[in-house]
């Protein structure tokens, strides 16, 4: 364990102090408001270590899954479910009059943006209103969304205040920790990847320290919650600046005849100063594409620009065009039009061995086929059916095509744009004469087009 100077304080507060011992005995119960891709995880690390927990979401049918131990998030794994159905230390609820019952309150509410790409804090904002007037004395309220620096400091502390009557540092305690769970990546879980942790003052930084120090390997503590708010977008804008050069770097190798993985792959022998970042069809994913944005808000405030974010935002979103324009060339090579073509996508989740698909890249490249004129359909073995969503309404209801060969072969065209392991895209150019691989899914392979 390091060796951390913070936990060498003591709390100055009573209040504080009657907190930390009950998180040391673990009888301090863990509330956690938003049982999505971030807060069901944190739930399962809490409960797993011997905390008593407690779920809140406005969401009545997750809470019918917590009940029934079924799952509602299929990396997560059924198993999981009904260990937590069948505890006597976890329930959920939709009722926000039980919030008293917790010690802590870890909130993890969605941060997306507004049809203005304008940070869109309503969720964060209700919840907080919703706990606000049943908060009690003693307890810890820690922000896991992914907002813009200020956030805790700004809105969280005086909605709190406001409706509690309490006072943050003295009878409530205040803090931020950017939540980093990467859905399906089967190397890390939530207890082995380091936190980092900002506390509106001395005692918040202690308690919450000391909370996640009990179920997590490393802990990171800042000097602050807006630091602690900053660290988390570095990390974000970093990779969506770093793919959209790859991306970019992507169209230029190809105009002069250059597979940009064997690049990327013979870069990374090098042994420092670099890392590797692979192209794509475009950004996706509830966390990269949105993420940057909110800096660029809160930037504005103090009359700066993020002139970076605005590019890679620029490049990344520019994408799907390219893949529709390298989807046209691919047919056209073959004396085909786009129009009229039976067109399969490959891939609706955002990422690879995830059954997410916010902000997937699959949607603008199936709208713009479609408006080419050719009939889309897709396969993806973890979203059988594309559920309801606000953005894409015109997609709702299409079933995933079978994964067999007499349905395969009838496409003109594949475009691959998810690379889920167990999926055997190799067989495709078997199959479909016309090949767009975006994800290096089939390399090698020098039937298949690029992109
Ligand atoms: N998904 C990821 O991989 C990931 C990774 C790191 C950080 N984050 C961040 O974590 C936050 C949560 O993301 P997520 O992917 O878990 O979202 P999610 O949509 O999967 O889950 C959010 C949950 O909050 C519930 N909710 C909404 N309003 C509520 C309210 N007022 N009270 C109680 N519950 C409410 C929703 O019903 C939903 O169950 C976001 O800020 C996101 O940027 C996500």
């Amino acid at each position: 364990m390091d060796v951390n100077p913070i936990l060498s304080q003591q709390c100055e507060s009573e209040v504080a102090e009657a907190l930390l011992r009950k998180i040391h005995s673990k009888t301090a119960r863990i509330g956690v408001v938003g049982l999505g891709y971030v807060g069901l995880p944190l739930i399962w690390t809490f409960h797993r270590e011997g905390f008593p927990v407690l779920g809140y979401d406005i969401d009545r049918s997750k809470i019918d899954h917590f009940e029934a131990g079924t799952s509602y998030i299929k990396h997560f794994g059924i198993s999981r479910m009904q260990v937590l159905a069948a505890s006597d230390r976890c329930e959920a609820t939709t009722d926000f009059d039980r919030v008293p019952e917790a010690d802590v309150l870890l909130l993890c509410v969605p941060t997306p943006l507004d049809a203005h790409r304008e940070p869109d804090m309503s969720y964060v904002e209700n919840t907080v209103r919703a706990i606000g007037p049943h908060l009690r004395e003693g307890q810890l309220v820690i922000l896991e969304s992914t907002t813009y620096p200020g956030t805790t400091n700004e809105m969280i502390v005086p909605i709190c205040e406001q409706h509690s009557g309490l006072k943050s540092g003295e009878t409530l305690f205040v803090a931020y920790s950017p939540e980093r769970e990467d859905p399906g990546n089967p190397d890390f879980e939530t207890s082995t990847i380091p936190k980092v942790v900002g506390g509106e003052g001395a005692d918040a930084s202690i308690v919450a320290t000391e909370l996640y120090r009990q179920v997590i390997d490393k802990v990171v503590p800042v000097s602050n919650t807006k630091t602690a708010e900053a660290v988390k977008l570095l990390e974000n804008i970093f990779r969506a600046v770093n793919i959209a050069l790859v991306n970019e770097l992507k169209v230029v190798f190809h105009a002069m005849g250059i597979d940009i993985y064997e690049v990327v792959d013979a870069a990374k022998t090098k042994p420092f100063g670099f890392m590797p970042f692979y192209p794509g069809p475009g950004l996706g994913g509830h966390c990269i594409p949105i993420d940057p944005f909110y800096l660029t808000w809160k930037a504005r405030e103090f009359g700066l620009h993020t002139r970076f974010i605005e590019l890679a935002g620029e490049v990344n979103t520019a994408m799907p065009n390219y893949v529709v324009r390298r989807a046209m060339e691919a047919l056209n090579d073959q004396g085909k039009a786009l129009k009229g073509a039976n067109v399969l996508c490959v891939g609706l989740a955002y990422k690879a061995d995830v059954d997410d698909m916010r902000e997937s890249p699959t949607y603008p490249i199936m709208d713009a086929l479609k408006s080419f004129g050719a009939t889309v359909s897709y396969y993806d073995p973890y979203i059988p059916v594309i559920p309801r969503s606000r953005e894409h309404v015109a997609w709702t209801g299409l079933k995933s095509v079978e994964w067999k060969d007499e349905s395969l072969k009838n496409f003109d065209l594949a475009v691959i744009l998810t690379k889920h392991t167990g999926v055997d895209h190799a067989r495709l150019p078997s199959l479909i004469d016309c090949i767009v691989d975006t994800r290096n899914a089939i390399p090698g392979d020098l039937r298949v087009h690029r992109a």
